[in-house]
């Protein structure tokens, strides 16, 4: 069974999992369940569209293996990362009696992910939960690591819980129906992992650049499962994000404070934090840590991602009033990861307030590589 895939696992002292990647493999989730020993009987959580697109193969690969299913599907959007969908999820659970002898499966993007998740982790005191990543977003990033919650009114992920899921499969084949903006939104943390970890996966990834936004799926498989290695590399070093996993929040400082500062509607999480990596990535310039020639190296690759110009509304002051709702703020004192160097992330940087504020000013004047 397992040749049909390729396998990583995840290590953490309490515990360990499997990350299942491979194309065309949805109808494969029965027997590894299966192997995997969940629980007899599944629910499945998924946006609409991600329920009509793949829940049937999913629901008919468990019940072909004797697995009793049912489905629940929630909006699409951040919106539905909300208390009042959870507590929908859990009447609807509570509905369905379920016991502790059911596992859930998250079947959708990070907004699914994070959602099932928290669902998982709090409902009967804690329920084991499959991750089925359909974003690219979700497959290189949020179905690992166990970051699950939700946003309250007035702030994002401001609940939630460290809980690991019990496997995690990612068919590739899954984002020939994603949309290209949100396959560029899953590059920029792709990206990400290159220019906080490995050079020479960021150079592979300025040779190629072009084709994967075409995208040729083909490479989509090789490239999911480098990322999911360096996040297990990092999650297995400091799970509760202690001090080394704030090198994954790189650019997520002004990214953060972007998305919010827009309201979350302008601009999806990977353009505000495509945004976040070009202010960070001169923060470390400014800051005498990274050269103007790599700065600029960095500053190409990001502009490539293309994300849609900042509203001419945003408000540099608001942004950086913003940071200081970001969960790295220590004794009142902004955070940030920086760069050292092109591959080697610094955390937990406090850098003198003028430059920072002075490339707030600069973002807006920034223009996509066209
Ligand atoms: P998303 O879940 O909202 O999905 C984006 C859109 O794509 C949705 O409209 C969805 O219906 C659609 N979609 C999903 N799969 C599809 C497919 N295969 N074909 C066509 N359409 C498809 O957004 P996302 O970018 O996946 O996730 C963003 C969320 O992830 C944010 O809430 C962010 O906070 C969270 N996140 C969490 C972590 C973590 O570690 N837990 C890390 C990064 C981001
Ligand atoms: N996405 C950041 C983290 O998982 O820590």
């Amino acid at each position: 069974l397992t040749t049909s895939f390729d396998t990583s696992i995840v290590s953490l002292p309490h515990t360990s999992y499997r990350i299942f990647t491979g194309m065309d493999i949805l109808s494969m989730i029965g027997p590894v369940a299966q192997e995997e020993k969940i629980p007899h009987r599944v629910v499945t959580i998924a946006d609409t569209v991600t329920q009509e697109l793949f829940g049937n193969r999913v629901e008919s690969s468990l019940k072909n293996f004797g697995f009793m299913t049912d489905g629940i599907s929630v909006p699409p959007g951040e919106s539905s990362k909300s208390l009042e969908n959870v507590r929908k999820l859990y009447d609807r659970l509570y509905d369905l009696h379920i016991g502790r002898d059911t596992a859930l499966l998250a079947l959708g993007g990070g907004v699914i992910g994070d959602l099932t998740g928290f669902v998982a982790a709090t409902y009967l005191r804690g329920l084991p939960y499959i991750q089925v990543p359909t974003t690219l977003l979700a497959q290189v990033d949020s179905s690992v690591g166990g970051k699950v919650g939700v946003n309250l009114p007035y702030g994002k992920n401001l609940v939630g819980a460290f809980y690991q899921p019990t496997f995690v499969f990612i068919d590739v084949q899954t984002l020939a129906t994603l949309p290209e903006r949100e396959l560029r939104s899953g590059l920029a943390e792709v990206v990400k992992y290159g220019m906080i970890l490995d050079e020479r996966f960021l150079l592979q990834l300025e040779e190629k650049f072009d084709t994967l936004i075409v995208p040729e799926l083909d490479q989509y498989p090789e490239i999911i499962k480098q990322c999911c290695a360096m996040k297990a590399i990092v999650v297995g070093r400091d799970e509760k994000e202690e001090g080394y996993r704030e090198i994954l929040n790189f650019g997520h400082t002004v990214g953060h404070a972007v998305e919010a500062s827009t309201g979350y509607r302008v601009l999806t999480h990977g353009e505000a934090i495509t945004y976040g990596m070009i202010a960070e990535t001169l923060l470390s310039e400014r800051t005498g840590r990274l050269s103007g020639k790599e700065a600029d190296r960095l500053i190409s690759i990001l502009k490539r991602l293309n994300p849609p110009p900042l509203p001419d509304t945003l408000n540099a002051a608001e942004i950086y009033e913003r940071m200081f709702g970001d969960k790295k703020v220590r004794k009142g004192k902004l955070r940030f990861t920086l760069l050292t160097r092109v591959g080697v992330a610094e955390p937990g940087v406090t850098p003198p307030e003028e430059p920072l504020k002075e490339i707030l000013d600069e973002l807006y004047r920034i223009t996509p590589a066209v």
